[in-house]
């Protein structure tokens, strides 16, 4: 683990222009930068790099953030990882944090077989291409099923000699250890003489299996002899987790990200036919059905994929398998299947790449609508077999968690199926219910399990990358969701500023900033955000204070030097002009009032975008994607205002933050307020008429005092609402 102040060293350190500028040609605009989007395929450039705030990001597919941010998403690597790079790039030592011994056995551990896989690795590619056996038997098989010099390159694959401890024997030599080669699976121990090894893989074709930052984690080897198992895999071990891992995705990665599109074969060899037919972006499941952790891993890149499977039976059934996940993912996904007897290497070896694409556009369909064709050809005359079809439909159609995408399906799988509209929608609603509960407690689980580990662990768990996006389901998983939403994101803006004066309870007083002010409302009604991540991160808005406070001296401290800077220049420059007297102190005011113009400014950008700077690449996951967010909601002002009034912008931005961070709490009290009167109503609804007045009188009157605590609200909220009184 990174000590926290390398981190902040790294993150000072990197500059997003120079860091974004590694991977796109960016031209200047105005106070900003603008390039080519590295993350989607465009013509005309919407990415937009912010120098002064240190941050990117593309106003189309809405990617970007802090240089760390950047280099995850483009890189594909984790938080940690992105630091090191950054470190690597400006020369940062990094001293990892005294771990525990059990975090260092661990680390050792998997740095072990990390380092055995790769020397594995590096031998079999020798063995391929520099022996005599490695030519004739392993390269002559590749060449004979049409794989190319660059694609045995690109993919490292390799081959393990036949005699059985090839490997076994170069070990000892390189003083190797053995014991890492057993756990990756490369080496065997003998059971009857122990302490003698031999090769698992001897005399097989091999596929390294490299992780989204090019470390290899597994091997799968491929038999040459017809004997019985045509694969062998590595075990899983503490650097293998077959579900987490997809094959080719090191390789596909940017093309992924580049086409928003993802292809999902099921064979090493498939990803390579494919390749070589020139759609790079393909990945494979090797051969078992997806999962959540690889679902998550496409998505990091892309939210459109396409399954790609054999037209025989057995394709069809694999490529309905797993899809409800896909869809829960809000993934778009589509499914492509080939001639009966095809895989995606047999058929590219068939055809010429472009053959090969017009077939793909052609032929890929929609998976919902698939699916439906699918099982209705199959119901024949069977009532039973039909409402079973049905069923799966809508099991499916629950999943999906967009409801103007949900309702354009239900439309179309109605007409396919031959079923009125409302009986599907009010099946899938009930359906959909059900599957929101399960989702909430499997959420609360993950929250709890993560809030555990919380800030100790930096790995990223890439298999929640469920962003919280104004969506339906948020607001039926977290009823406040979106004033919670408002609220947090003013916190990340104006968290730092100060908001007013107030009287403590020793009688002394002093300013609050607006978090503290937002703190002191919200509990006053025994309120706090229920969202997760913007809990996590007013807490760590608030924690900011301390360390603000302490920085802010050292900062006024520089500002007054520089005023008295600025000020001498000034005033040397005018004696250098041949003005009199009456002039010369006319120009001395101006300059005096442009100097304390500028602290002022200073001052101001301190304040304002303290917290965005800190926490934007703060190491949780949560909170640095909600930083993005806020960062990248933000409205801006007039562009036009800005420019030549940066005055008016400062304090126009001071006026607006008066009124909205009141206004924003008061509209989730409102909101509170609302619902617990719709609740009671709805308690009333339910005993009216069932004789038990004295019940009914003391609903009413709840009610009641909830109502009014309502209209006093709103009355205070007319109050601060300036300009939006209608007649
Ligand atoms: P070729 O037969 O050489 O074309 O290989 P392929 O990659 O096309 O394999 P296939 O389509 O038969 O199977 C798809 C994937 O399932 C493979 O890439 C492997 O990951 C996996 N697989 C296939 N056979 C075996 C096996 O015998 N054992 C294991 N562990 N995995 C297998
Ligand atoms: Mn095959």
């Amino acid at each position: 683990m990174i000590d926290k102040a390398t981190v902040q060293k790294i993150t000072d350190a990197a500059d997003i222009v120079e860091v974004v500028s590694d991977y796109v040609h960016l031209i200047k605009r105005g106070r900003n930068y603008v390039g080519l989007c590295p993350f989607h395929n465009e013509k005309t450039p919407s990415f937009s790099v912010n120098s002064v705030r240190n941050f990117c990001y593309c106003f189309s597919c809405k990617k970007g953030g802090s240089p760390v941010n950047f280099i995850m998403e483009k890189e594909g690597l984790s938080y940690h990882d992105a630091l090191l790079q950054l470190a690597s790039k400006y020369n940062i030592k990094v001293e990892e944090k005294e771990l525990s011994d059990d975090e260092r056995r661990q680390l050792n551990e998997r740095e072990g077989l990390l380092v055995a896989n790769e020397w594995a690795m590096t031998q079999m590619e020798k063995a391929l291409s520099d022996t005599e056996e490695g030519r004739s038997i392993g390269l002559q098989y590749l060449y004979q099923r049409g794989v190319t010099d660059e694609a045995i390159k690109k993919f490292r694959l390799g081959y393990n000699l036949d005699s059985g401890h090839a490997l076994a024997d170069a070990a000892n030599l390189a003083g190797m250890d053995r014991k890492s080669l057993v756990d990756v699976g490369v080496l065997g121990e003998s059971q009857k003489t122990h302490g003698s090894y031999y090769d698992r893989f001897r005399g097989r074709v091999i596929f390294p299996v490299l992780n989204p930052s090019g470390k290899v984690v597994a091997l799968g080897g491929r038999d040459l002899k017809g004997g019985m198992a045509k694969y062998i895999n590595s075990p899983e071990s503490a650097i293998y987790k077959k579900s987490n891992e997809l094959y080719g995705i090191y390789q596909a990665k940017s093309e992924i990200a580049k086409q928003d599109n993802c292809f999902l074969v099921e064979g090493y060899m498939d990803v390579i036919g494919m390749w070589q037919s020139g759609m790079e972006n393909v990945v494979a499941s090797s051969g078992t059905a997806l999962t959540d952790g690889q679902i998550a891993m496409i998505h990091r890149f892309t939210n459109n994929i396409t399954l790609i499977y054999d037209g025989d039976a057995a394709g069809i059934k694999a490529s309905l398998r797993g899809i409800d996940m896909l869809l829960a993912h809000k993934m778009n996904v589509k499914v492509l299947l080939l001639p009966d007897g095809h895989d995606p290497d047999s058929f590219a070896r068939e055809h010429t790449p472009e053959d090969f694409r017009k077939y793909v556009n052609d032929h890929a369909t929609d998976i919902i609508r698939f699916k439906a064709q699918v099982l209705l050809k199959d119901v024949g005359n069977d009532p039973q077999k039909r409402v079973a079809a049905i069923n799966s439909v809508v099991s499916s159609l629950a999943h999906i968690p967009d409801k103007v995408k949900r309702n354009v399906y239900i439309q179309e799988c109605s007409r396919i199926l031959g079923v009125s509209e409302e009986v599907i929608e009010g099946a899938v609603e009930s359906s959909r219910s059900d599957i929101i509960e399960q989702q909430r407690r499997q959420r609360q689980a993950n929250d709890i399990d993560r809030i555990d580990q919380n800030e100790n662990n930096p790995q990223p768990d890439i298999s929640k990358n469920i962003r919280p996006a104004n969506s339906d389901r948020m607001v039926e998983m977290y009823p406040y969701y979106p004033m919670e939403r408002t609220v947090i994101f003013q916190c990340v803006r104006y968290g730092m500023l100060d908001f007013c004066e107030v009287e403590f309870e020793d009688g002394s007083t002093g300013m609050i900033n607006v978090a503290e002010y937002i703190a002191e409302d919200l509990q006053a009604d025994n309120i706090w955000f229920s969202f997760p991540a913007f809990a996590k991160t007013f807490n760590r808005i608030l924690d900011l204070k301390e360390d603000f406070l302490k920085e802010y001296d050292a900062f006024e401290e520089n500002l007054f030097k520089e005023r008295k800077e600025m000020l001498q220049k000034g005033y040397d420059e005018i004696a250098t002009k041949n003005m009199n007297m009456v002039e010369i102190r006319r120009a001395e005011r101006i300059l005096e009032e442009n100097v304390e113009e500028e602290i002022a400014r200073k001052r101001y950008d301190f304040a304002r975008y303290y917290a965005e700077q800190k926490l934007s690449s703060h190491q949780d996951d949560d909170v640095r994607r909600t930083v993005m967010d806020a960062i990248n909601d933000e409205q801006p002002l007039s562009n036009i205002y800005m420019r030549n009034n940066p005055v008016s912008e400062r304090k126009m931005e001071l006026d607006r933050m008066r009124v909205l961070v009141p206004r924003g709490v008061l509209e989730w009290k409102n909101e509170m307020l609302n619902q617990m009167i719709r609740a009671k109503m709805k308690q009333l609804d339910s005993i009216l008429g069932r004789s038990n007045p004295e019940e009914e009188q003391k609903i009413l009157m709840e009610t009641q005092a909830l109502m009014e605590k309502r209209g006093q609200l709103g009355k205070v909220m007319g109050d601060r609402t300036i300009g939006k009184k209608i007649k």
